[in-house]
């Protein structure tokens, strides 16, 4: 039986149509998956579903009787809840007060422990446990996920729409949720999953449906697809995947260092030692992957040589030069790219347009400034050159940023970035949140710019990613190198192990293939 089912959907933003005709159904009891490319229209229609926007056309039927939500209250009281990537909840209340709020009377209903209770047991049956009583603000961001689910689940939701649930989760969470997105299928729920990630959407699905341009593709069964279909009915073409190729012969200074960490250490928000004792180098025309579980010191280390944060020990230096006390700015002067790991934050300004993002870090350079003032059809000429070079689909360059699709906003970021012939490029977690065509795309761009001679330093969660475009790999555990190890021919299970924070020193002593790159292994005495 259909839960829920969308008939002939189109929604336009202005001039853009992100729902184009769009059928889609959902069943009782399954976990059906949405696919698609960044601006494919997968958000627009699970919020056309769960109430927060009006379509301009179509009708909605939940089991069987069409319905007209003026908002999400109206949604969730049909039994449609939807888990976004930017968490509704309120910090300074608890678990259960949130599970609460906007429910009819809530203001004369004081007594939480009822609620608290239902909590409790909601979690014990779907694994998602979480303390009633404890205050947002005191949760990770994997159990804060989990009160969002709490809170539509009390709220009686049959139907549950994830929005790329498992991008904010390290893997272990992220399987986590996967179990617990099987469990309430099996409980007759009707889960919608959203995700670039084929391996995910492969595990968890009943059915898959895969969105192109605004509008629906197909709807196919799990068992009778695989990856490769898949990504060719998302992008439309094949996908070559990334060769990981042997290091490249590069122009000019091949093999100078250009990245060089010796005994870097820095403490991180909460004030604990973030990096210790860090040894790392990065030469021209070599990407150096960092492997590890998020919160081992990914972070901090890409703040640290950023000039984002400061090192309370230890040296950075950069194309030969002593950055370790240098300003961000000084920084960028020195050639350093950074694709950080929150693209709104510390990457693009949202209320900015794309031109005024583009020209961010190059605004005082000639040709775009003339004397104290900004040459505007140079700037124009500029900007419109990146957006047509590095792929990015938008309505023009004056669009705001915050309206591109995330996909769009990290190509968007790479131009910038990638522009200015860096030397050295640090790039954290570079495709998450991306579909697999722009992810492709984003893998090429690294690929080039190393055999240009850039250096990257490339931190990912991604083994798969690491493993494909490094040249070696470094694991870091709880702020400290484990073992620096040649990508080729890495054996992924003594990888996995080091993440753990397994062999925790000694690792040369194992006969394992050892970097011979001049690399020292440090096991530094603290
Ligand atoms: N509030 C908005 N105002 C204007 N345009 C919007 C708005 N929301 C989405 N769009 C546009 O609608 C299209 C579909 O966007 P949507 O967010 O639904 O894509 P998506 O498939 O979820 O992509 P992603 O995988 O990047 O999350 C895009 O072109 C996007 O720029
Ligand atoms: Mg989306």
């Amino acid at each position: 039986m259909n839960a829920v089912e969308l008939t002939s959907v189109t929604k336009r933003f202005g001039s853009v149509v992100a729902n184009d005709n769009v059928t889609f159904a959902a069943q009782v009891g399954e976990v059906h998956a949405l696919l698609g490319e960044n601006g494919a229209g997968k958000s627009t229609l699970m919020s056309v579903l769960a109430g927060l926007y009006r379509p301009d056309a179509g009708t909605i039927a939940v089991n069987g009787a069409v319905q007209h939500f003026r908002s999400p209250r109206d949604a969730i009281a049909q039994g449609i809840g939807m888990v976004y990537q930017h968490f509704m909840l309120v910090d300074s209340l608890t678990v259960a007060e949130n599970a609460m709020l906007g429910q009819a009377g809530h203001g004369v209903r004081l007594h939480t422990a009822p609620v608290e209770r239902e909590l409790a047991e909601l979690g014990q049956r779907y694994g998602l446990a979480v303390d009633p009583r404890a205050r947002i603000w005191q949760l990770s961001v994997g159990e804060q996920q989990r009160v969002e689910i709490l809170r539509l689940l009390y709220r009686g939701a049959k139907v549950l729409v994830f929005d790329e649930p498992t991008a904010v989760l390290t893997p272990q969470e992220a399987a986590g949720l996967i179990g617990t997105l099987r469990d309430m299928a099996a409980d007759g729920l009707c889960i919608i999953f959203i995700s670039h990630k084929l391996d995910e959407v492969l595990a968890v699905a009943d059915r898959i449906t895969v969105l192109r341009h605004g509008r629906t593709v197909t709807t196919v069964e799990r068992r009778a697809t695989n990856r490769h279909e898949l990504a060719r009915l998302m992008v439309g073409r094949e996908l070559m995947g990334v060769v990981a190729d042997q290091p490249q012969a590069v122009a000019g200074d091949a093999g100078v260092v250009n990245l060089e960490v010796r005994g870097l250490s820095a403490e991180g928000d909460k004030g604990v030692r973030a990096l210790q004792g860090v040894e790392l180098q990065v030469r021209s025309g070599e990407i150096l992957g960092i492997a590890g579980v998020a919160g081992n010191g990914q972070r901090e280390l890409a703040e640290v040589i950023t000039g984002l944060r400061r090192a309370t020990s230890g040296e950075v230096r950069i194309g030969g030069q002593d950055t370790t006390r240098c300003s961000p700015r000084e920084i960028v002067a020195a050639g350093v790219a950074h694709i950080p790991e929150d693209r709104n934050g510390t990457g693009l300004i949202p209320s900015l347009d794309l031109q005024d993002n583009l020209i961010l870090k190059h605004y005082r350079q000639q040709p775009l400034a003339r004397g104290l003032f900004l040459n505007g059809a140079a700037i124009g000429n500029f900007a419109d050159r990146l957006l047509s070079k590095y792929n990015v689909a938008a309505p023009s360059r004056a669009a705001k940023a915050r309206l591109l699709s995330g996909g769009n906003q990290q190509k968007l970021l790479l131009a910038r970035e990638l522009s200015g012939q860096p030397r050295l490029i640090v790039a954290v977690h570079p495709t998450r949140g991306v579909d697999v065509g722009a992810t492709e795309a984003i893998h090429h761009l690294l690929l080039a710019q190393r055999s240009r001679g850039a250096a990257v330093l490339l931190i990912s969660e991604d083994l798969d990613e690491l493993l494909a475009l490094s040249d070696r790999i470094a694991v870091l555990y709880e702020g400290k190198v484990m073992d620096t190890v040649p990508a080729r021919g890495a054996d992924v299970g003594y990888l996995g192990l080091l993440m753990a924070g397994g062999a925790q020193s000694g690792a040369a002593d194992h006969g394992r293939p050892m970097d011979t790159g001049g690399i020292i292994n440090q096991d530094v005495a603290h």
